[in-house]
């Protein structure tokens, strides 16, 4: 291992938040760490709806405020609410002047789309579903373009150097994860933005490179993580077996598409009175429930968008079609896949994170915006937001400016995990921390970490993905109650109000997990 020092701001990550910090971090020297080439690996890509804004007159960022608290199930931070969604408007404004092509009216207004818990079409969209990919691809051109970014690609951030109070270092690996081949990189700050944790379970609409590497690296070096119970699980993966499942966005119900089961039963309308635009936890844990039944569910958009699919919603129509579906004269069969991590490490307003010198942004943090249940499109919002707030917390402590490109002298190629190991504990955590938990599902699930981890103890990737499982299932088994995405069949109801969000660190968790493993020994 050797060691390599710098002036610039070092961001691990490769999606819309870490892009973004990075150009608003511009003119101070960054390096980017992208585990894939830039713009295809992360999750933002693939993000369908779009960004959730008050832009229409009609609309504002109180209305836009009060859902997102509501759709948390008691424990959104209501300033947070207030502070993401007065910013949301400026936001998008500056996604447009950095070239991205919203869908707009004849007459120039932003065209809407609306997605569940929200009390208006407040979605900003791109040709019906394919906001992320055309956000990222306008902002990666930006980056490339921006001089004092440097971006290095196949190289994965493994290890945070901390002595459990500040971070002052990070060890990257060469393609993947194994021991060998690592360089410690040396900054003036570090970026966390390294996405979520969802791509943990076996039926998730996350990327192979999305599962809780991030929250495991930082809970690993000693941070403060918030909510990690609180996965939220999206009620329209199209389920033809693929993994990672293709997304069904839920603009298609805003459009009018209905949930059916295989007796052809619209079973939502007894489920809630909004039906098919009811919260996200409440759909994702009916369309399981049909799938637990054997019931098949499936997504109609036949009477509602028929044939037009193909054109307004195509990212959804080709993956139908690639399945050999066509969603013109057939429903598409769907079922509730993980989809987003509402919990993550702890920051505040800045992004600052428990350890100094670390800050977070994106899906990898929890700010308390989310609550329980995060209100749809806030995901890319929040990311927006508090990569700025990052910047502008770390741009002032940055002096250097003319700082020339970072030799990391990587060559080796560093061994992957095994693959066995990564699916079961996959399983693991679909079987026991799934939509619906409880008390002895977790504990099996934890001794199941422990045991798989300790088989893995040489792959850092590997220990990154065990600590975040941990803290997910830890703080699971703590929350004795079911509040938005959390459900435990043995604490069926909400405690009294107000929510409490959950704060452990991996000792705490880890104290947790080592009591109950005793009990399988
Ligand atoms: C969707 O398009 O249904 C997903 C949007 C989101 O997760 O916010």
């Amino acid at each position: 291992m050797h060691e390599v020092s710098t002036d610039r701001v070092v961001i691990i990550g490769a999606g819309l938040a870490a892009v973004y910090a990075a150009l608003m971090l511009s003119p101070c020297p960054v390096i980017m760490i992208s585990p894939e080439p830039l713009g295809t690996g992360a999750s933002s890509s693939w993000a369908q709806g779009g960004i959730a804004a008050a832009m229409a007159e009609t609309d504002s960022a109180a209305a836009h405020a009060r859902d997102t608290i509501r759709a948390g199930a008691g424990s959104v931070l209501s300033d947070m609410a207030a502070f993401v969604t007065k910013e949301a408007r400026e936001h998008v404004l500056a996604l447009q002047d950095f070239g991205t092509r919203f869908d707009r009216s004849d007459e120039g207004a932003f065209l809407l789309s609306r997605e569940a818990a929200h009390s208006a079409a407040r979605v900003v969209r791109v040709k019906g579903d394919q906001a992320g990919a055309e956000i990222m691809r306008a902002l990666v051109a930006e980056l490339r373009q921006t001089p004092s970014v440097q971006v290095v690609e196949g190289i994965t951030a493994i290890k945070l150097e901390s002595d459990g109070e500040r971070v002052d270092g990070v060890h990257l690996s060469s393609a993947g994860s194994a021991g060998t081949g690592t360089v410690l990189l040396r900054g003036s700050a570090y970026v966390l933005a390294s996405g979520g944790a969802a791509g943990l379970y076996d039926l998730t609409t996350n990327p192979k490179q999305v599962r809780g590497q991030g929250v495991g690296m930082a809970a690993r070096a000693g941070a403060r993580i918030a909510d990690a119970e609180f996965v939220q699980f999206h009620p329209t993966s199209i389920d033809v077996g693929d993994d990672p499942a293709p997304l069904a966005t839920e603009a298609l119900r805003g459009e009018g598409a209905v949930l059916i089961n295989n007796q052809g039963h619209q079973f939502m309308l007894e489920q809630h009175p909004d039906a098919e635009l009811a919260p996200r936890d409440v759909v994702a844990r009916a369309v399981y429930q049909q799938t637990q039944a054997g019931n098949r569910p499936a997504l109609d958009t036949r009477a509602s968008i028929g044939s037009d699919i193909v054109s307004r919603f195509p990212t959804v129509a080709q993956a139908c079609i690639r399945n050999g579906l066509n969603p013109s004269t057939s429903p598409i069969p769907v079922a509730a896949a993980a989809h987003y991590h509402m919990g993550g490490v702890a920051t505040d307003k800045t992004g600052r994170t428990s350890l100094a010198g670390l800050w977070a942004c994106g899906e990898v943090a929890s700010t308390g915006l989310h609550g329980a249940n995060r209100l749809a499109s806030n995901g890319l919002l929040e990311a927006l937001v508090f990569a700025r707030a990052c910047a502008r917390d770390i741009a002032p402590r940055i002096q250097s400016r003319d700082v020339g490109p970072v030799v990391l002298g990587l060559s080796d190629q560093a061994r992957g995990d095994d693959p066995a190991a990564v699916a079961a504990l996959r399983k693991v955590m679909t079987n026991g921390v799934g939509v619906v938990r409880d008390g002895d599902g977790l504990r099996l699930a934890l001794s199941e970490i422990a045991r798989l981890e300790a088989e893995n103890t040489n792959s850092p990737a590997f220990l990154n993905m065990a600590a975040a499982a941990t803290m997910i299932a830890a703080a699971a088994l703590q929350r004795q109650e079911s509040r938005g995405a959390h459900c435990r069949s043995d604490f069926p109801q909400a405690a009294p109000s107000p929510g409490q969000r959950s704060v452990l660190t991996l000792s705490q968790a880890l104290d947790i997990r080592n009591t109950i493993s005793k009990d399988f020994a």
